[in-house]
């Protein structure tokens, strides 16, 4: 018994050195120490044995027993070693993934868009606080208390004498207070108002300009803007001044531009007239002049302002105004 298991021992862990995979580890693992593996076989004979001969077998056989399985883990251990280790493995061979590639948001392209024009015709950018002071966003531009203009529903107040700023204006107060004429200013930002609609969302751009000197006429304001529209909308967009009102600004007028849309036919967009109003300017009226400290008599100037969101909504096309707040790839990515 004793020879023959050292004779079984031998020849398993000869088979044991030869083997590759752990299907054949397995195979063999079972066929020596499985239920009816060759060990196990012999082991149960050994209480069969004469009594003299039954102890030195029974140690032998758990010997050589606890010997292949010690043989069989290592062998297990070397297998696994060989293996490439999945987390690490690159395949070099296959193609890139192509990053995805951003772009400027369709407002910011026509706020630089809109800018571009003006810093050619001289102007300089300037910017202003969102949160501005009542004095700024509304008294200096002659709207006093009680005017109604300054509708409470329309305004976000942060405190009694502040508000987020309802339009780009007190830029002009700020920039005539700290420089003296020739100014020509261009300033764009975003702008709060409490409306939300296809056409109002709480917060959206305008870009503000400012001209100021010695001479400065309606004829200047005209010139600039018609130049302004045919570099925005093309050379042969047609462009009327339509008499208006603004506290900060005397005479008044408001901008329309022949309607894209139908060219001028009359469709919904434009509602029927062939028109449509993109901006409000008007010459800087001598009240504001007076919170400044610039002369009247001395230098006149225009100012205008206008909606970003509703120049970038005629120029593409664009029938809702809340797209452009939704983040929706689909929308951004065809600018
Ligand atoms: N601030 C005006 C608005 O938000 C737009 C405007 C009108 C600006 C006339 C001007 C101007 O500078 O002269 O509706």
């Amino acid at each position: 018994m004793i020879e023959q298991l050292i004779e079984l021992e031998k020849t398993a862990l000869k088979e044991l050195d030869a083997v590759k995979d752990p299907s054949e580890l397995e195979k063999l693992r079972i066929s020596y120490l499985g239920k009816k593996g060759i060990l196990t076989s012999l082991m149960r004979k050994v209480g069969t044995l004469p009594q003299e001969q039954r102890a030195d077998a029974g140690r032998v056989s758990n010997l050589v027993k606890s010997n292949l399985s010690r043989r069989i883990k290592e062998v297990i251990e070397g297998i696994e070693s060989l293996k490439p280790d999945q987390s690490a493995f690159i395949d070099v061979t296959l193609p890139g993934r192509k990053p995805l590639r951003g772009h400027l948001h369709p407002i910011t392209l026509v706020i630089q868009e809109v800018c571009q024009i003006f810093i050619k015709m001289g102007f300089k950018i300037v910017k202003g606080p969102n949160v501005e002071l009542d004095y700024y966003n509304f008294e200096a531009l002659n709207l006093p208390k009680d005017h109604p203009a300054r509708d409470m529903q329309d305004t976000f107040y942060v405190s009694d004498n502040v508000v987020l700023r309802t339009h780009t204006s007190p830029i002009q107060v700020r920039t005539m207070e700290s420089q003296r004429p020739p100014v020509s200013i261009i300033a764009p930002g975003k702008v709060y108002r409490r409306d939300s609609d296809v056409s109002h969302t709480p917060m959206f751009h305008q870009v503000e300009g400012l001209l100021v000197d010695k001479q400065v006429s309606l004829g200047d304001l005209k010139g600039t803007l018609t130049s302004f529209v045919h570099q925005m909308f093309g050379s042969d967009t047609r462009i009327r001044f339509r008499p208006s009102f603004f506290p900060f600004t005397e005479p008044s007028a408001e901008v329309d531009i022949q309607c894209v849309i139908c060219g001028g036919k009359g469709c919904r967009t434009c509602s029927q007239s062939g028109w449509l109003e993109i901006l409000g300017s008007g010459m800087v009226d001598p009240e504001v002049y007076r919170f400044v400290d610039y002369d009247p008599e001395l230098y006149s100037g225009f100012a205008f302002g206008m909606g970003i969101e509703r120049i970038a909504m005629l120029k593409y096309g664009i029938d809702d105004i809340q797209l452009f707040f939704k983040n929706d790839m689909r929308f951004l990515k065809q600018f």
